[in-house]
């Protein structure tokens, strides 16, 4: 029988999860196995998902814009995805079909692959945004033992209202126009907004006031070096950009659909590169 697997989005065309797992596919010999994309409108979610097995498929990832949608179709959810009401994972297990969320994972794991000596404990962290992407990092950045998470967005109120969902337990909420004073004594800087995309505007926060030893990370990967992050590398600060995160959140889904746990390698990256026509030095 062929394990299929696939991602559920809309649009769709424009998600690497097929490149990503069918590389891993080929690489590890896994046997009658295809990873598909398939486009999905919102009022149809709920029904393919149900409808999910008995069309041969195995798993799913989900993305934009059906993660709590996801959340909310399924009986069943690891932890992450049960604090976070989003589900970016689908596996088949005994009990039936569970939801996971591997976003903060693939979020971590690009930092300490890119960044192996930076540590989580040092120092507050400072997010800025607070979309689904933010919370997925929060959360993790908590459970890696940061001991402040400082929350900056353009909407203060979505900002409060993430810090009280997750029941972040140090959080500290700052205005958008005084997100420099949350840059004292930083050990980390994220941009968790769409800022910074081709396009989309840019975060124009001054550095000035991050301390030397800070990390600089951005989850947006279209440019790869967005100009939040050139910024910081001018001013000679550690930086790590987000393409990592989507690679590393496909390790988890993988190793439970397929047994094996892949690698995210120079090679996957370099593939998934040149599918943006980007070509690194
Ligand atoms: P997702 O769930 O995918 O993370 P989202 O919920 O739309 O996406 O969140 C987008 C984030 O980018 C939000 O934090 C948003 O700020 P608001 O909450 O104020 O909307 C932020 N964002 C998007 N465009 C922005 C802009 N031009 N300036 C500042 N923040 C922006």
């Amino acid at each position: 029988m062929i394990r299929k697997v696939c991602v559920i989005g809309w649009p769709i065309t424009h998600s690497r999860s097929p490149l990503i797992h069918n590389f891993w596919i080929r690489k590890y010999g896994v046997q009658n196995a295809v990873y598909e994309r398939l486009a999905v409108p919102p009022e149809d979610f709920v029904a393919t998902l149900r409808d999910l097995a008995s069309w041969g498929f195995i798993g799913a990832n989900v993305t934009v814009p059906h993660k709590e949608a996801a959340f909310a179709a399924l009986q069943f959810h690891d932890e992450t995805a049960a604090r976070l009401k989003a589900v970016n994972t689908v596996v088949t297990t005994p009990r039936g079909l569970e939801g996971r969320n591997t976003d903060g994972y693939g979020f971590i794991a690009n930092l300490r692959e890119r960044a192996p000596m930076w540590l989580p404990s040092r120092g507050p962290a400072v997010l800025i945004g607070a979309g689904g992407a933010t919370r997925a990092i929060a959360a993790a950045l908590e459970s890696e033992g940061v001991p402040e998470l400082r929350i900056v967005n353009r909407t203060r109120s979505r900002a409060e209202a993430l810090a009280a969902d997750l029941r972040l337990r140090h959080a500290r909420i700052f205005e958008w126009d005084d997100a420099e004073t949350a840059l004292d004594g930083a050990n980390l800087l994220v941009n968790t907004t769409t800022l910074g995309m081709k396009g989309a505007g840019e975060v124009e926060l001054s550095l000035e006031r991050l301390p030397g030893a800070a990390l600089v990370t951005d989850i947006v990967y279209t440019p790869l070096e967005t100009g939040l992050l050139r910024r910081a590398r001018e001013r000679r600060l550690a930086t790590v950009d987000g393409l990592g995160m989507l690679l590393h959140q496909a390790v988890p889904g993988f190793e439970a659909w397929f047994g094996i746990r892949p690698q995210v390698t120079a090679e996957l990256r370099a593939l998934v590169l040149a599918d943006m026509g980007i070509v690194e030095s």
